[in-house]
């Protein structure tokens, strides 16, 4: 090992090989590379501006940066590997290319808000992106909602046919789930866009820094308050993959439940063949298994998050190597669950659903007798007594192989005489449904509105996405100019 590290100057030794190999980050650190620069830069033209550098050596430290993005844009910047980190690796870069005056980059910056730094910048990308996807998701489910107001579905409790509902409604119970992850993740992101930069190793700076411009250089909201928790703090990481955590269980129940659709025993919806595989062995399979491993991989999302939390405890202030373990679960959770969330979509969007079957399976297991016994409230019963009328009901019918629909009004009044002609008004399944028109119900009124909320909400989510893409895209121009 040639290379010397940043901090060689009291050591007589070089760093053994395993102990490089065993504490070097490159292999993940290697996807920061961009935001590293774009925060030296930032740094650099402030310190340039507050007069900490002289005007000279600071744009000649600017323009070795701008050539090293070039190579990183060409594909022509090699790392070397017996440097610990993509820090260390950027800083030789610029200082083999401009010379010594490279090593004056770091003034008044540790790698300890260095690297808090790059990592908020590169998980703010991470979690507009994983917003993105899930809002197709999220557009796919409306999609079906819109098609399928009048397809009806066993809605379940216990797994056991309880009242009728529309695949509408059923859909869009998914969609409000990810709603709400992708306002989780919008959330936690505006308390992720602080910027640490300026917290130094610890305790802050001697050097007259401003840390307004460089946070504002970097399209954060605002600096970070306190230089101790700053360098520690990874809160943004457990909060973001607490929020694919969530996401990835939602996804998961998605998934579950296109898998068990596809079973032949439901046959509710068929995978599209583009989005299923065969089996090595059976020539007449077709396997979901696209739902499949959206399932499977949620284990590796929680995991991370677990991971970090686990990382986190009992840690001692400030900075400690451990935090170096942060990067790798939450790089791939972040990209697991995207990728769930884009196959999702184009799965849920492509597959056939078999609305006959659907029909079929809800007009078992006695549905309506919801409405049959508030059909008897509404002419005077109490509920509990009209709920013992139609359990009655039920129990003939089970016996007779009838459903409620085809008894006879005779039979009906057998058990109670208040039944009249107009409860057949009430039994037919598209009657159930419609008749639940109280908010957020199942009718077609109520799934309408529920649209339009969620409509109004990805409208919302997407601006803000937009908003903050252009706001960090102004400031890489602004950097790189
Ligand atoms: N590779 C390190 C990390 O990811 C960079 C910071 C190193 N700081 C230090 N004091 N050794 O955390």
């Amino acid at each position: 090992m040639e290379e010397k590290a940043l901090w060689s100057g009291r050591f007589d030794k070089a760093m053994s090989q395993d102990t490089l190999e065993f504490t070097s980050s490159l292999g993940t650190d290697v996807a920061l590379a961009f935001y590293d620069i774009m925060g030296s830069l930032a740094h650099v033209r402030m310190l340039k501006s507050c007069k900490i550098l002289p005007a000279k050596d600071a744009d000649t430290i600017i323009d070795g940066l701008k050539k090293i993005v070039d190579d990183i844009e060409n594909g022509t910047f090699e790392v070397n590997p017996d440097l610990e980190d993509i820090h260390t690796n950027i800083e030789h870069r610029l200082t083999d290319m401009i010379g010594p005056d490279g090593g004056r980059l770091h003034t008044g910056r540790s790698r300890n808000d260095q690297v808090a730094t790059d990592f908020r910048m590169y998980m703010r990308d991470m979690t507009l992106d994983a917003v993105n996807a899930l809002d197709n998701l999220i557009d796919s489910l409306i999609t079906i909602s819109e098609k399928n107001g009048d397809t009806i579905l066993p809605g379940y409790t216990h797994m056991q046919h309880a009242q009728p509902v529309t695949l509408s409604q059923h859909m869009l119970a998914h969609a409000f789930r990810f709603d709400r992850d992708g306002e989780r993740f919008l959330d936690a992101y505006s308390r992720m866009n602080r910027c640490p930069l300026g917290a130094a190793a610890l305790a802050g700076t001697t050097y007259p820094i401003d840390r307004d411009m460089t946070s504002q250089a970097l399209g954060f909201s605002g600096p970070t308050n306190n230089s101790m928790d700053t360098v520690s703090d990874r809160d943004f990481v457990a909060e973001i993959l607490f929020c694919a955590s969530l996401t990835a269980v939602h996804i998961s129940s998605l998934a579950e439940e296109l898998v068990l659709w596809s079973s032949q025993e439901f046959g509710f919806v068929e995978m599209d063949e583009a989005y299923s595989t065969g089996s090595s062995i059976m020539p007449q399979k077709k396997n979901p298994d696209v739902a499949e491993l959206a399932r499977g991989m949620t284990g590796s999302v929680v995991g991370s998050l677990m991971s970090m939390l686990v990382t986190l405890k009992g840690l001692p202030f400030t900075y400690n190597r451990d935090l170096q373990e942060d990067k790798r679960p939450a790089m791939e959770a972040m990209y697991t669950v995207t990728q769930c969330a884009m196959m999702m979509a184009s799965a849920a969007k492509t597959m056939k659903i078999n609305k006959k079957r659907m029909k079929e399976s809800a007009k078992a297991g006695f549905m309506n007798a919801t409405d049959l016994a508030d059909y008897l409230v509404v002419k005077g019963i109490p509920f509990r007594e009209a709920h013992g009328i139609v359990g009655a009901a039920v129990k003939y019918c089970v016996k007779e192989n009838k459903d409620l629909e085809s008894l006879t009004l005779d039979e009906l009044r057998g058990f109670s005489a208040s039944i009249d002609d107009d409860v057949f008004e009430i039994l037919p399944l598209r009657k159930c449904v419609e008749r639940r028109n109280s908010y957020g119900g199942t009718s077609s009124v109520s799934t309408n509105l529920q649209r339009d909320h969620l409509m109004n909400n990805l409208t919302i989510r997407e601006e803000f996405v937009y908003y903050q893409t252009e706001v960090i895209e102004d400031c890489w121009d602004r950097l790189l100019k």
